[in-house]
C-alpha cells in the first residue's frame, strides 16, 4: 500500500510545512494552517506523456520574437470584450471572482450562448437541468454549448478530449478534485494542481478556459494567492445585489488594460450590457432636491456621470454620525473637516450621511468637488441647479485641484444636457466652444459663493 503523505498549508497564502505551527511565517496570519492529505503524482500533467517531451527552450534575440498580436476570440458580449482588452486570447485562463449570488454563473453562461463556437460549460455546482433552466430565462436557442456536470478533473479531460471545444468554462475551480491529490475539494492542494492542470491544458491546445472562483469574506478569492499568480487574467464581479447593477472589473490582466470597466444591469432575462451608463446612473427628476449632486468621473477610459446625495442634519443622540455608502468614510471626513476649517461650516455637531446612487463604489479623486457640493446644499438647504455637474479633487487646504482627462468629462456632461460644469482654475483645458460653461474655481469659498 502506497504510504499516505500529509503536508501542512497554510490556508490564507498557499505556503507549505512539513509540520504544524500556530502561526504562517509568510503571512503572519493564525491558526490559518491546516493538514492535507497529498500524494505525490507519478505525472500530474492532463494528458499522459506530452509533459516528458517538452521541449528545452533556447534564448533568442528580442527583435526575433514574434509579437505579432495574440489570436483572440469575439465574446460577441462588448462588456465582456472591453473588460479583457478586445476578446478572449486563446490558450489563456481567466478567473472570475465574486459574492455568492451576484452573478458569476449568469454572466457566463450568457456569455457561452452568446458564442457561435462550441463551447463546454462544465459545473460542479449546479445540475443540467437547473442550468437549462436558468439558459432558458437568458437566451433558449443556442446549438454550440454543452453543459457537463462533473467536477473531477481526469474526466474532464475525457470529455474535453472526446467533444474538442473551442472554449472551456468550469463552474468553479473551488468545486474540482483531480486524483493526484488525496485532500477534498477546495483544499489548497487541489486547487493548485487542479488549476495545473487546467493551465497544461490551456497552453497545449490554445484552447481558453474560463474559471469561476469563490471569494472569502473578506473579498478575496478564495484559496491560495498563487491561484491569482497562475491566471493570465482575474476579473471581479461586483455591484450590490439590492442594486440592479453590475460592474465587471479586470484586477489583473497580461493581455490589457486593467483600467477597464464593464457595467451590467440584472434583468429578469439575464444581464443586459449597459453601454451608455452615465443616462441611467443619473435619477431624472423634475424638482431640484437640496444634498443632491452630480459628479463627472472616469473609470478607466470611460466617463460616468453619477449623482452623490448627502443628508446633513443636526446630531441628536450625542456623538455625530458619519457614514458614508460608496464613497469611503476617511475621505468624507477629511472633506468635512475641510469644510469646518476652510470655510467655516459648523459641521463637527451634524450627523451626515453620504450616498452614491445606483450601489456603485468609484476611486476617482474627481468625486471630491461633487461630494462636497452636495453636503453644502444639504447643510444650507438649497437645491442646486439640477443641469449642474462637478469635476475636481479638493485638497486638505480647501483648494481645488485638477485632476486627469478633464476634456473627456467636459464632452460627456456636454452630451447629456448638463449646463455648467465646475472645474479647477489649474486644469490645462485645450477645448474651445463648448456649448457647456466651464466654471474655473480655485478654493472651496469660490463654490460656496455660486451655491449659497
Ligand atoms: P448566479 O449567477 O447564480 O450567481 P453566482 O454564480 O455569482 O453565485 O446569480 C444568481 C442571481 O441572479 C439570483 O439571485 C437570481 C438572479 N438572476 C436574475 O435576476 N435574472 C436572471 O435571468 C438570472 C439567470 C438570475
Ligand atoms: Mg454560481
Amino acid at each position: 500500500m502506497a504510504k499516505v503523505k500529509t503536508t501542512f498549508f497554510c490556508q490564507n497564502c498557499g505556503t507549505q510545512y512539513a509540520k504544524w505551527q500556530g502561526q504562517c511565517n509568510a503571512c503572519k496570519e493564525w491558526n490559518t494552517i491546516v493538514e492535507e492529505l497529498i500524494q505525490k503524482p507519478e505525472k500530474s500533467d492532463w494528458k499522459t506523456p506530452t509533459s516528458a517531451v517538452k521541449k528545452a527552450s533556447v534564448p533568442l534575440l528580442i527583435n526575433e520574437i514574434d509579437s505579432s498580436k495574440e489570436a483572440r476570440l469575439d465574446t460577441f458580449d462588448g462588456e465582456f470584450n472591453r473588460v479583457l482588452g478586445g476578446g478572449i486570447v486563446s490558450g489563456s485562463l481567466t478567473l472570475l471572482g465574486g459574492e455568492p449570488g451576484i452573478g458569476k454563473s449568469t454572466l457566463l453562461l450568457q456569455v457561452s450562448l452568446k458564442l457561435p463556437y462550441r463551447t463546454l460549460y462544465v459545473s460542479g455546482e449546479e445540475s443540467q437541468k437547473q442550468i437549462k433552466m436558468r439558459a432558458e430565462r437568458i437566451n433558449p436557442n443556442n446549438s454550440n454549448c454543452y453543459i457537463l456536470t462533473e467536477t473531477k478533473t481526469q474526466n474532464i479531460f475525457k470529455q474535453i478530449e472526446a467533444l474538442n471545444p473551442d472554449i472551456v468554462i468550469i463552474d468553479s475551480i473551488q468545486t474540482l478534485h483531480s486524483d493526484y491529490v488525496e485532500s477534498s475539494a477546495g483544499s489548497i492542494s487541489q486547487i493548485k494542481e487542479c488549476t495545473t492542470e487546467l493551465i497544461k491544458f490551456a497552453k497545449e491546445t490554445a484552447t481558453p478556459v474560463l474559471l469561476i472562483g469563490h471569494i472569502t469574506k473578506d473579498g478575496n478569492i478564495a484559496g491560495p494567492k498563487i491561484l491569482e499568480h497562475m491566471v493570465d487574467t482575474v476579473l471581479q464581479f461586483e455591484g450590490d445585489r439590492n442594486h440592479v447593477f453590475r460592474i465587471l472589473r479586470a484586477h489583473k490582466n497580461r493581455f490589457g488594460s486593467t483600467n477597464e470597466l464593464g457595467i451590467y444591469e440584472m434583468q429578469g432575462s439575464g444581464l443586459r450590457e449597459v453601454s451608455n451608463p452615465s443616462e441611467i446612473l443619473i435619477s431624472k427628476k423634475d424638482k431640484e432636491l437640496s444634498g443632491n449632486a452630480i459628479a463627472a468621473t472616469l473609470e478607466g477610459m470611460r466617463p460616468l456621470m453619477i449623482e452623490v446625495q448627502a443628508l446633513v442634519s443636526t446630531a441628536v443622540y450625542g456623538t455625530p454620525q458619519r457614514s458614508a455608502t460608496g464613497f469611503n468614510a476617511k475621505r468624507l471626513n477629511m472633506l468635512l473637516a475641510v469644510l469646518e476649517k476652510r470655510a467655516g461650516f459648523r459641521l463637527g455637531a451634524k450627523d451626515v450621511f453620504l450616498n452614491i446612487t445606483g450601489g456603485i463604489t468609484v476611486d476617482d479623486p474627481a468625486i471630491d468637488l461633487a461630494v462636497v457640493a452636495s453636503i453644502l446644499s444639504s447643510n444650507e438647504d438649497v437645491s442646486l441647479q439640477n443641469d449642474y455637474c462637478f469635476a475636481a479633487e479638493v485638497g486638505l487646504s480647501g483648494e481645488i485641484r485638477p485632476v486627469q482627462r478633464i476634456e473627456q468629462r467636459i464632452l460627456e456632461a456636454e452630451k447629456l444636457g448638463f449646463s455648467t460644469i465646475f472645474v479647477s482654475k489649474y486644469n490645462k483645458i485645450a477645448l474651445k466652444n463648448t456649448l457647456i460653461k466651464v466654471q474655473l474655481i480655485s478654493k472651496i469659498e469660490d463654490l460656496v459663493a455660486f451655491i449659497i
